[in-house]
């Protein structure tokens, strides 16, 4: 194996280890495993497949377009949109290890009643993350966020009960579907990133150990909200287009508006993904349950900063399942100097 950017190179004939193989790994480390939590990320891993499947061939088969649907975002739904929903809820479902299900796409959340049901975790989701760019070849993505109930817990678990700040979680993770489409994820002892080889319809572990470089030159923002921004958020804006050598400034704005695309280029390179409040969105836009809370314990276990601008995501104690939140996120140096702006404590002098 060769190493490029200090990331395991795909080399033909190399011997990769799959994700599969890596699970047993990490599941033999564990005491007392049963094996439940390894079963949950291969359901997730072949649910991901199935919906790379759908993503590729979605121009040819009428999967484009919308159902006609609104949901319960008040946003319109695709067809892939529904069509991922479906496939993680059936994966999940198969498998029998989650007590509850929360995903974007669904008002409530789904408990997963079987009367043998012996599921110990919870997972939350956004099937489709960018779905605006899905009929138009841009780069998608899925994110999940698990937690784990305790093994005390009496009666139903209903969201309610299974409400828990992001620190909670045991496990967090994405899909990209971009040039490739690639599973990223930790369970707080790193990240880790696995690249699909479509010819043996495998995952393979191309991205060990994750770190995101300290600072970065990209920052990723719609900058059509900019009016409604506040004062500190132009300053930051302002001062990171203004030349200066020894910073390399001006910054490179960098925006998909597919989150899980921004979040990886920016994890992987350096940079700051930005979706404050604004007048549209007075709480921010980003979901915290099932964007904002996988997202930031992921960049943390990478070396990175995620925060509301006022204070680390995965404090925010969540009041109901599509919670938004405002999402500062990314390299540490970065977001150190986003929140700075926001208090005051720095300010944009030209
Ligand atoms: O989850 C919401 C989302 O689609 C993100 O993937 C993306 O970054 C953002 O919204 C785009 O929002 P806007 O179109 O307002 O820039």
């Amino acid at each position: 194996m060769s190493q490029v950017n200090g990331f395991t190179q795909m080399v033909a004939g190399s011997a990769f280890m799959t994700l599969e193989q890596f699970i047993i790994e990490r599941e033999q480390e564990a005491p007392g495993s049963k094996g439940q939590f390894s079963r949950l990320i291969r359901d997730i891993s072949v649910a991901a497949k199935i919906v790379d499947r759908d993503v590729r061939k979605a121009g040819l088969v009428d999967l484009y377009g919308e159902t006609g649907d609104i949901n319960v975002q008040g946003e319109v739904q695709a067809k892939l949109d529904l069509l991922a929903h479906e496939e993680f809820v059936r994966a999940l479902r198969r498998g029998g290890e989650v007590c509850l299900i929360g995903s974007e796409e669904h008002a409530e959340a789904i408990p997963l009643l079987f009367d043998d049901c012996q599921g110990k975790y919870v997972v939350l989701f956004d099937p489709l993350d960018g779905s605006s760019n899905v009929d138009v070849n841009v780069s998608i993505g899925t994110i999940f966020s698990i937690y784990r109930i305790p093994d005390d817990h009496e009666g139903n678990v209903t969201m309610q009960s299974a409400l828990q700040c992001g620190r909670k979680q045991v496990a967090a993770g994405y899909v990209v579907y971009g040039s490739s489409t690639m599973l990223v994820y930790t369970t707080g002892a790193g990240v880790y990133g696995f690249t699909l080889d479509p010819s043996i319809g495998e995952f393979l572990l191309s991205h060990p150990q994750i770190r995101t470089p300290e600072d970065g030159t990209m920052y990723s923002a719609n900058e059509g909200n900019y009016n409604s921004w506040s004062r500190g958020l132009k300053d930051y804006i302002k001062w990171m287009q203004t030349e200066d050598e020894a910073t390399s400034r001006p910054y490179t704005t960098r925006y998909i508006g597919s989150f899980v695309a921004d979040f990886h280029r920016n994890l992987i390179k350096g940079g700051v993904y930005i979706y404050p409040a604004n007048a549209r969105n007075p709480n921010g836009k980003l979901r915290l349950m099932y964007e904002a809370n996988p997202m930031a314990f992921i960049v943390e276990q990478a070396g990175g900063i995620a925060s509301t601008g006022h204070g680390p995501i995965l404090d925010v104690e969540p009041q109901a399942l599509h919670d938004r939140t405002p999402l500062f996120i990314g390299s540490p140096r970065m977001v150190e100097m986003a929140t700075e702006y926001l208090r005051g404590e720095r300010v944009y002098e030209g």
